[in-house]
Parts: C-alpha cells; structure tokens; sequence
C-alpha cells in the first residue's frame, strides 16, 4: 500500500511540473501554507464569470480534514455538471452562500453577495483515499472509492478533494475511475428525486408507469438504467440522434421531441405512476395531468426555481416568490390527488453503495460523451456548456494532454 501511494505521488509531482510549463495563472496564486504537506494543482475561479475565469494553479493548498469523520482522495477522475458551468457564472450564490457560510451570514444576504473565492468547481469523483479522519471506520488508505459532495466543500477539479466518510462509496471494482467518476453526482440526484423525494425503492418499481423527460442527458441515462433495473415501464423524450442512446438503455417508449407534438404523443400513452422533470418541462408539453389520479402518483422537478429566485431577488423574497410558485404547482396535482415535488442533489453514500453493487451487476452502465484530460477542463466546460448532452463530460485528471 506504501509503494502504490510513493508511484502516486511522484505521479503528481509530474502533473504538477509540467502545471508549471504550461500555464500560467491570471490571478495571483495563493500563498503557500507552510503548515500543510504542500500544495496540488487545481482549477479555480476567482470571480463569476465565463470560462476566461477558469485558472490552472499548480499551487493551490493541499486540503486538510475538517472533521474526525473526513477522508483526503487523491482524484483520478470527475465529471463536469451543467451545475458546475451555472456556479462558474454566480449561480447559487445565495443558497450556496448560507451553505457554505451558515445561518450567520443570513442578515448580509443579498444577490450581490459573492461566495468563497477562489472556488473549485466538481462535485464528484472517483479516486483513492490517501488520509482518513480519527472516526472513520469504513474506509483505509488505498481503498479506490467515488463519491459526490456536498456543496458546501471545494470541488474536485483538483488532484485532490476532501469528503466525508458518509459521502462516499467503495468504487465498482469492474470499472475504470474515469467510467465511474461519470456517475455519482447525476446517480445521487436522481436518487434524491426518485427514491428519497418520489419514495421509489427497489420492491415498489415493478410494474411502475414512469416518464423520464429528457432521457439522452446525465440524469436521463442513470433515471432510465435504475427503474429498467427495478421492472419499471419507462417512457422517455429526446432528440432523434439520442433516440438509440435512450433504447440501448432500456427506455420502452422514445419520444423523439423534435420530430413528433410531445404532448400529444404524451396524452396518447399517459397514466404515468411517476414523472421525473429534468428540464422543467411544463413548458414542453409534459404537465401532472399526465399521471393516474387518485394512485399516488407523483411529479418530481429536480429544476426547481429556487436557486434562481434567491440569486435574483435575494433569500427571503426570492424564496417566498419560489413558494408560491410550488404552492400553485402543487395546488394543481391536488385536483386529481397527485403530488407535485421539487428535489435537490443530496450526498448519500450509502445509496451509491447500492449503485456499486448495481454496477458490479451489470444493471447499471456509464454513459460518457467525452473525456478530457485535466490540462482541457475549459474545453470540457464549454462542451457541456453547449447542451445536447448524450451522457456524461468526464475529466481524466491522471492525464494533462
Ligand atoms: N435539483 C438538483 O439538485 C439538480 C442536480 C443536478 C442537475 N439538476 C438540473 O437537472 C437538469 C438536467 O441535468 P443533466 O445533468 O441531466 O443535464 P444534461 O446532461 O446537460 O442533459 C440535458 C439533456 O436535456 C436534453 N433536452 C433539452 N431540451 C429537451 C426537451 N425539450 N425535451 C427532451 N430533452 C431535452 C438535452 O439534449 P438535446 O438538447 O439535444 O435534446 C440534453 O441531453 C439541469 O438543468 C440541471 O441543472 C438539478
């Protein structure tokens, strides 16, 4: 275990070398902590804005663990989240902001309010714990593992990122870290919205009538994998190019919605038990008159207003006007005794310890777009950036070109 963590460190001396050679900050760096073990290379953006922000430093500080529950990871591989784009341009501040800083900070909240700087975007990864906390039980150094946090910690477009134990999972030992580091951030959310929020779990699936709108991105491909792997029927909506991504996953009904009037197609085939909004689609003809009435059924937005509202109008009333918004939504369903929902990404490891067995079973597959190496996380940003995702954008940060 000593030799394999000695290869991985001199590993990172070259990435960091050659960090040195090829990029040189706009910012200033941070200055060294000579308290820490030393310093690593990581992207960064020092103010919001668009992928001119996005910094290489070679000379970030090494993370350190907060809690006795932490572990450090050393990352090989993260994904880039239509999240992570939104944050490098201010989105979230506010929430983020009262994440990150706790309820004190809540008299200065305003829009203009700015989060941490300098701030490392990715929320997760797949890499091999290198340090871990007094209170850790479940995890050693060397374990390979892949995780998705909180976002109240810096991210992991860095050669190494702390979570805590209870964010984390053993990696799918099957798979390589840049297959798997595809997937926690997207699996965890769909978990919060299909299991945790839309309390699907594996034996009330069988059977279950479910509309996954937008299945050809990130959440679209593990939605239609987890209920194709717990007996769902599943309906989906993408564009003619995804229409075989969607039926390779399992989906078994694709509506192409470029070709085809989706409400109407939608109308035709409707009694849906459970819809999954990844894009808020009430624009698109998608609406809770869709599901059964009076079966429980139940419309699940992971795109709710909430983080915009409190970026354009501060906490308070930009809170309140999202509350009216779900108040309405929700008042809508309740005609036919369905249930209008909002769901938030939550980390979860004992979740993604399920989808590692689900993996390891075969159920459940990555779907990439394109790699990058580390040295080309802007180009990666501005792929996603672009839309049109036909599964996920992954960073290879083992590799600098
Ligand atoms: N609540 C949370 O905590 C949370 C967490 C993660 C993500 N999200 C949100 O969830 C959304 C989806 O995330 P993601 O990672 O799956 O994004 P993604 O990988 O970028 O995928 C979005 C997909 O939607 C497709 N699409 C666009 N318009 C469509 C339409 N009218 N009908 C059907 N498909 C359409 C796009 O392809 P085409 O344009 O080619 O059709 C693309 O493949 C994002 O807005 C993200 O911000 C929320």
């Amino acid at each position: 275990m000593v030799a394999v963590h000695i290869v991985r460190m001199s590993r990172l001396r070259a990435c960091v070398t050659l960090a040195h050679v090829r990029y040189t900050s706009t910012q200033a760096d941070p200055a060294p902590n000579p308290g820490t073990r030393g310093h690593m290379s990581a992207w960064q953006i020092h103010h919001y804005g668009g992928n001119e922000e996005l910094t290489l430093s070679s000379t970030v500080r090494m993370p350190t663990l907060r809690s006795p529950e932490d572990i450090l990871i050393e990352v090989n591989a993260a994904s880039v989240n239509p999240i992570d784009v939104r944050m490098r341009g201010g989105y979230g501040r506010v929430v983020f902001g009262v994440m990150r800083k706790g309820l004190s900070s809540l008299p200065f909240l305003q829009p203009d309010v700015p989060s941490e700087f300098p701030l490392t975007l990715g929320r997760d990864f797949s890499g091999v714990v290198v340090e871990t906390g007094k209170k850790v039980r479940k995890f050693r150094i060397g374990d390979e593992v892949w995780g998705a946090f909180s976002i109240n910690r810096q991210g992991s477009h860095a050669q190494f990122t702390v979570a805590s134990e209870k964010e984390i999972a053993k990696k799918p030992a099957k798979l390589t870290h840049v297959e798997v580091g595809s997937m926690p951030y997207v699996a965890m959310t769909t978990w919060a919205a299909l299991c945790s929020v839309g309390e699907m779990k594996e034996s009330n699936t069988l059977g279950q009538r479910v509309l996954i709108v937008a299945g050809s991105g990130g959440i679209g491909n593990f939605a239609i994998q987890l209920m194709k792997a717990w007996g769902a029927e599943v309906t989906t909506t993408c564009s003619t190019d995804a229409v075989h991504l969607c039926q390779g996953l399992g989906a078994d009904n694709v509506i192409d919605y470029t070709t085809s009037n989706v409400a109407e197609e939608l109308k035709r085939i409707s009694g849906f038990d459970m819809i999954l909004d990844t894009i808020g689609a009430k624009n698109h003809g998608v609406s809770v008159d869709l599901l059964k009435s009076w079966k429980n059924s139940k419309y699940v937005t992971v795109v709710p207003p909430l983080m915009k509202n409190a970026d354009e109008y501060g906490l308070l009333l930009g809170t309140a006007k999202s509350m009216g918004t779900l108040g309405f939504n929700v008042m809508e369903g309740f005609r036919g005794g369905r249930s209008y929902r909002w769901a938030l990404f939550v980390p979860n490891g004992r979740a993604l310890g399920q989808v590692t067995e689900m993996v390891e079973n075969g159920q459940i597959h990555p779907a990439i777009d394109k790699v990058f190496p580390f040295s080309e996380v802007p180009q990666a940003f501005a792929k996603v950036e672009q839309g049109h995702a036909r599964g996920k954008t992954v960073i290879d940060v083992t590799k600098m070109e």
